[in-house]
């Protein structure tokens, strides 16, 4: 069977400016390492899997405000952020003028990248490819950035548990009625799209990417109780998938 690559009717651009049009004073009001789920959830696993990264000149690929480029940064890496989105390209960069860590950011669309004086010791797209129509192109630019024998970090919602805590909060447990088809998925901001697990893992191994490690990252059951709003699911079921892997020398 032929896997649908992208969502019938969406076009890159029309994306973006859903992403565009993120709101600032959300973004002034977030931590400076992320939102619960990144917090909690996602930047333990990306750290880890990324591992020593001084030195390493590092591809955020989707940077979006740039919070986990700063994270690397700070940590000692050399890094480039990528984000097509006006509102979350001018944060980043604004940022970087007023507390300057060296990170270069680029406006670009990744399945219409510049030259970026690649290439990368690693490259992360975090929360990036399931809100990307051409999502194929955009993995194929990230294994692309990479040196030989380089990382590949990407984490997507889980595609079996994506509407996790709405769900949760409405039923106490996880519903879903739809796996194989592509979708949109609901959310308060840009747009986000649905894939099967295989779509995601099948791609990657076309690339020549070799799997290093899938995560699917637990809440701790004390933050989980204190929670609420449906994220105490977090405890029981995977809202993340981070997968790992590396390009082929
Ligand atoms: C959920 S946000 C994640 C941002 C960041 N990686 C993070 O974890 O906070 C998704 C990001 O993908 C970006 N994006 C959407 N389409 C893109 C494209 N074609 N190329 C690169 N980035 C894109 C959006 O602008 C947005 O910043």
């Amino acid at each position: 069977m032929v896997e649908e690559t992208s969502v019938r009717g969406w076009t890159n651009d029309e994306a973006i400016r859903r992403w565009a049009q993120f709101p600032r004073e959300v973004l002034d009001a977030m931590e400076p390492d992320g939102d619960f789920g990144r917090r909690h959830l996602l930047n333990p696993a990306l750290l880890r899997m990324l591992g020593d990264v001084r030195g390493r000149r590092i591809l955020d690929a989707g940077c979006g405000h740039g919070y986990l480029s700063r994270m690397l940064a700070a940590r000692g890496a050399r890094v480039t952020g990528v984000d097509p989105a006006q509102a979350l390209y001018d944060y980043a960069t604004e940022k970087e003028a007023a507390q300057p860590l060296g990170i270069r950011y680029v406006q670009a669309d990744l399945c219409r990248l510049p030259d970026l004086g690649g290439p990368f010791d690693a490259v992360v797209a975090s929360m990036v490819l399931l809100d990307i129509p051409d999502w194929t192109g955009a993995m194929q630019a990230c294994a692309g950035a990479l040196a030989p024998g380089g990382l590949f970090v990407f984490s997507v919602n889980h595609p079996c548990f994506e509407q996790l805590a709405p769900s949760w909060r409405e039923h106490g447990e996880y519903r879903v009625r739809e796996y194989f088809a592509s979708y949109e998925i609901p959310g308060p901001y840009g747009a986000s799209f649905h894939r099967t697990l295989s779509a995601y893992l099948n791609e990657l191994a076309r690339l020549g990417c070799q799997l290093r490690e899938l995560a699917e990252p637990a809440l701790d059951p004390a933050t989980a109780a204190d929670a609420g709003n449906g994220a105490e699911a977090y405890a029981h079921l995977p809202n993340f998938l981070v997968v790992a892997a590396l390009k082929r020398r």
